[in-house]
């Protein structure tokens, strides 16, 4: 298989339902992953632009869904099957949708308030 320019990492990890931390498969990973698939494979760009693969928790999984874009080195977060198409765009162009891409003081889940 030739190298792509671009690696999507999808977090799939799923905790239970109720967990505080929450995760991105609870949250459609697996769809955004699915979607993805599906709309690089339509462009025919599956063999040269970009692979969609899966990961484990990627530790920002109060931003799920969560994308980690390599060798770029950023994250997408809060991705929805409506972004697809975006970010497939932006890949092409060599751009990124900015209002996507965790910043780097939000890597860090917000404070749980006091009881
Ligand atoms: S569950 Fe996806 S980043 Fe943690």
């Amino acid at each position: 298989m030739p190298k792509r320019a671009h690696y999507l990492f999808v977090c799939v990890n799923r905790r239970p339902d109720g967990n505080p931390k929450g995760s991105c498969a609870t949250s459609g990973s697996e769809a955004v992953h699915a979607a993805l698939k599906e709309e690089l494979g339509k462009r025919g760009l599956v063999k040269k632009l970009a692979r969609a693969c899966t990961s484990s928790c990627i530790d920002v999984c109060h931003r799920g869904p969560v994308i980690a874009v390599e060798p770029d080195g950023y994250f997408y977060g809060n991705v929805t099957l409506a972004d697809v198409p975006e970010i497939i765009e932006a890949l092409e162009k060599g751009t990124r949708v900015e209002r996507l891409v965790v910043r780097d003081d939000d890597y860090d889940p917000p404070p749980v308030p006091r009881a």
